[in-house]
This record gives structure tokens, C-alpha cells and sequence, in this order.
């Protein structure tokens, strides 16, 4: 393997890991969840092994593949309206051969080779290994596709090519699948029963990595407090293990003790938590290792006990409220990001307002906040209306995010004359004389570039902030550099 250094134009240098043996050009794109972008660096590295380097112009590709999104309806349509752009490409490039991978593939299956003819291959989450016999398949003139949902793939043993990277921050997944139900949700369906990964194959990444040059990862799970390793297999069948295997089984405080103590001075973050599977401790882990980033991304969807009940969400506001406190209490200076869904089947003006005030209780950091989209086959499909009108899920969803916005603003202006230590990662959007990174609560932060470069650790006096950002300048390179 050759390094390659490419300019990308922001003009960071990008090094992809190119075999320059290899003949044939793929070209990936992800959308959706993290985990997806995460994926596409495995399916990279499974195809380099066939032949293929990544391109950046889908023009020149022999392979174009798309890694797409089922969780809302508008994350399909997206991914159908590409699938158009593809075939204009493909009329100059006749050749080109064009797969669907993730969560669509795998809950439209062979219907999406009926839907969409420039598809010729389709590819669930927990198939790309058999991406080589696929692809072969599709060589020879066939259509292929491998929607198998497995209960013991991790893909630990694969080390991932880092795609459009910028050098510094990395996604290291953990455990695959969800086995929570939530009703709303299609996760659970396109991503299969929840599997943790071997730690030593995750403590191996992080080593790698951090001999790569890079500062900070991001341990990856649709909920990683339920990561659980004994040797294998699935959550439930725990009970059955023997002694031994209890007796030496890793949980997720536990893996982020090991990560946190394997590499000293690489940051770690963490998502997604979930409210009803976080123990305390993992924020005692959090509070005792300064490498581990203050930050929880803790989604709890909606501030009404009876919808959270009609979601399946396992807690009680109360109890959101108990956590919210722990949290507080343990590790004070900690960010705390959410989800939300406004317009859930029956949800009433005062569920809502439930929902407003359990904001305020909180007064999150930041938010990531959707009207709910009726998923087909998920429970709330089944056995609920989507008796909301669109208009009132839309203005529930403005009152909240209007609501977040004063909350993101109280949040930032707390950074005000502190000087905190900031990881840099790439040139500000705004202004190529700034650079732009995060502090160890997730807010971005911009200052102007002095000395310093991509990577290094700065301590910044924050001086003026927005809603979205902290801007400030750098007092020079912190201890950890
Ligand atoms: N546990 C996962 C959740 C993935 S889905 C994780 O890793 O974050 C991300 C968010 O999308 C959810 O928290 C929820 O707020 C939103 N979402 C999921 N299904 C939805 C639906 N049917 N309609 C609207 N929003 C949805
Ligand atoms: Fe979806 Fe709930 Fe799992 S939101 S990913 S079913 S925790």
C-alpha cells in the first residue's frame, strides 16, 4: 500500500490509502446516520482488496455505490433523487455499475431492482464481506443482491479505509443493530438484532489510529450503553454463558476504561446513548478520564410520560429528569445534546407542552429535532394512525426549535471568558483565516490560525459566540499537545 496525499477543496490534505495495483474505481456515497459513513469505510476496504481504488468523480467510476437511509421518509426520497442524477452519469459512462447498500436495501430488498432500474446490485448492513462474489456477480451481467441479516457480524476483523478524512477525528464502530423496538423506528428492521464487537479488536483500531496521526475518535452504536462482550453473541443469550464468561465480560464503562486507558491522549466521544440503558457508571468513567470528551448525546424524543409510553421508550420523564441530575452532579461541565419527534400518533397540545418543559428542565446544549414520518412495518405503523396533520406537526416542530435555539444561545454564552481547549480540525467555512474545531463539550470553535495546524490542541479564550459557535483566540497550544 502507497500513501497518496490529495487536495480537497478546502484545500486539507486528504491521505486516502490508495493500492496503486489496483485497475478499477469506486465511488461511494453516505447518507444518514454515522454509522453509515462508518460502514462505507468498511465496504472501501472490503472492495480494495477486489481491485478498487476510491474516486472522488463519479464520471470515471466503474462502481458507484450509495450507502442510504430508511429513518425518515425524506431520507428515502433523497436517495431516489440521486439515483436519477446517476443515470445521466450513466448515459457518458455507459459502463458504470450501480449497488444500494444500508438501511433502504435492506428494507426494499429485491423490489428496489423493479423500482429503480439503473440498480443492479442491492446490499444489506450485515452482507458486505459478500460484496466480492456480488460484485462478480454483477460483472458477469447479472443483477445480485444479499439482504441477510446475521446475528454475529461486527466486521471486527476489518480494518477500514478512511474516506474523506480529514486526518484527525475517526469513527470506530462498536456493536451493530438495535434490539430496543422503539415503535417509531425503522433501525431494529434494517440493521437486526444488536451485536457488541471483541474489545481487543476495537482497542487494535484505536492503536492504529492514533499511530496514523489521528486525535479523536467517536465509539459508534445505535446505543452503545448496552455494548456487552462474552465472547460472542447476541445480548440475550448473556444467561446462557458460562461462569467464566460472566466473570469476564466487558460493558460499556468498562470498554471505555480500556479505550481511554490504551491511548492516554486520544479524545474519546461516544453515541448514541440511551436514557434507559445508561448506568452510572459510565459517567463515573466519564468524570475520572480527562480524555474522554464531556458530552452525551442523550435523545429522549419526547417530554410526555404517555407518548413516551406509546414509543416504547423504556423511562419515565421522571426518571430522564434522575439521569439529567446524575449527570449534572458527576460530571458538572457536561454537554447534553437530544432527539426529539414532534406529531407522534394522539399526540395532544399538552403532550407537547410536556415536551417544551422538559426542555427547559434540561436546556440542551443542542438538538436534533424531526416531525414524525410513519415508517412502514415499524409497530407504530401497524397499530397507529398518523392522525397528526402535517401543518401541527410543523409548528410543534418550530416551537421546539425555536425553544432549542434560546437554550443552544443560554448554553454557549456559559463559555464566555473561559479558555478551554479546542482540537483543530479543518479551516472555518466562514473564513479560510480561522480554524475551526471543538471543545470537549461538542461546540464548535473558530479562531483565528496563528501558527497552529490541523491537529494540534489549543487552549482559545472564548471571547463572542453565536447560538451554533464559540469564537475566540488561541492562548497558546495546551498541555495535552
Ligand atoms: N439510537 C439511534 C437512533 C437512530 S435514529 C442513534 O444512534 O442515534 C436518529 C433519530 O431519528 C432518533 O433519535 C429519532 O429522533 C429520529 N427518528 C427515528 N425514527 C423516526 C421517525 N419515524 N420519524 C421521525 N424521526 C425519527
Ligand atoms: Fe431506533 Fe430506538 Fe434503537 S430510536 S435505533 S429502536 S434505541
Amino acid at each position: 500500500m502507497e500513501k497518496i496525499i490529495d487536495e480537497n477543496k478546502q484545500g486539507n490534505s486528504l491521505v486516502l490509502e490508495q493500492n496503486t495495483e489496483n485497475k478499477r474505481k469506486l465511488y461511494i456515497e453516505s447518507y444518514g446516520c454515522q454509522m453509515n459513513f462508518s460502514d462505507s469505510e468498511i465496504v472501501a476496504s472490503i472492495l480494495a482488496k477486489e481491485g478498487f481504488n476510491t474516486t472522488q468523480q463519479m464520471e470515471e467510476a466503474d462502481l458507484v455505490l450509495v450507502n442510504t437511509c430508511s429513518i425518515r421518509d425524506k431520507a428515502e426520497q433523497t436517495v431516489r433523487k440521486r439515483l436519477e442524477k446517476f443515470n445521466a452519469v450513466k448515459k457518458i459512462n455507459p459502463g458504470m455499475k450501480v449497488g444500494v447498500l444500508g438501511c433502504m436495501a435492506e428494507r426494499l430488498k429485491s423490489k428496489f431492482l423493479e423500482e429503480e432500474k439503473i440498480v443492479d446490485m442491492v446490499v444489506g448492513p450485515d452482507a458486505y464481506k459478500d460484496l466480492p462474489n456480488l460484485v462478480q456477480e454483477i460483472d458477469e451481467g447479472r443483477n445480485a443482491v444479499n439482504v441477510i441479516l446475521s446475528k454475529e457480524e461486527t466486521y471486527g476483523d476489518i480494518a477500514p479505509v478512511r474516506l474523506n478524512s480529514n486526518g484527525v477525528t475517526a469513527f470506530v464502530s462498536i456493536t451493530r443493530g438495535c434490539d430496543n423496538m422503539c415503535t417509531f423506528c425503522v433501525v431494529p428492521f434494517t440493521r437486526g438484532r444488536e451485536r457488541s464487537r471483541d474489545p481487543q479488536s476495537i482497542i487494535e483500531e484505536v492503536n492504529d489510529l492514533w499511530n496514523k496521526g489521528f486525535k479523536e475518535i467517536t465509539l459508534l452504536g445505535q446505543n452503545v450503553d448496552s455494548y456487552l462482550w462474552y465472547g460472542g453473541g447476541l445480548k440475550k443469550d448473556f444467561e446462557k454463558a458460562s461462569e467464566m464468561q460472566k466473570a469476564t465480560a466487558t460493558d460499556f464503562a468498562g470498554l471505555l476504561s480500556l479505550v481511554a486507558e490504551a491511548q492516554p491522549k486520544m479524545r474519546i466521544r461516544f453515541s448514541t446513548s440511551n436514557p434507559q440503558d445508561m448506568t452510572e457508571d459510565v459517567l463515573h468513567v466519564m468524570a475520572k478520564y480527562e480524555n474522554i470528551c464531556k458530552y452525551i448525546h442523550l435523545p429522549v424524543q419526547s417530554g410526555s410520560d404517555r407518548i413516551l409510553k406509546e414509543m416504547n421508550r423504556l423511562h419515565t420523564r421522571e426518571e430522564y429528569f434522575g439521569l439529567i441530575d446524575k449527570i449534572r452532579e458527576i460530571i458538572p461541565d457536561c454537554a447534553v445534546s437530544q432527539d426529539m419527534i414532534t406529531g407522534f400518533p394522539t399526540e395532544t397540545e399538552e403532550d407537547h407542552q410536556d415536551t417544551l418543559s422538559l426542555m427547559e428542565y434540561v436546556k440542551y446544549d443542542f438538538g436534533f429535532m424531526f416531525a414524525y414520518s410513519e415508517r412502514p412495518g415499524t409497530m407504530a405503523a401497524r397499530k397507529m394512525e398518523d392522525d397528526i396533520p402535517d401543518d401541527v406537526k410543523k409548528r410543534r416542530l418550530q416551537e421546539i426549535v425555536n425553544l432549542q435555539q434560546e437554550h443552544s444561545l443560554y448554553r454557549t454564552q456559559q463559555h464566555l471568558g473561559k479558555t478551554e481547549e479546542v482540537l483543530i480540525e479543518k479551516a472555518s467555512k466562514k473564513s479560510d483565516e480561522h480554524w475551526s474545531g471543538r471543545n470537549t463539550q461538542n461546540t464548535v470553535v473558530v479562531f483565528p490560525k496563528g501558527d497552529y495546524k490541523v491537529g494540534d490542541f489549543v487552549d482559545v479564550k472564548i471571547t463572542d459566540c453565536t447560538s451554533a459557535t464559540l469564537i475566540g483566540e488561541a492562548v497558546g497550544y495546551s498541555k495535552n499537545n
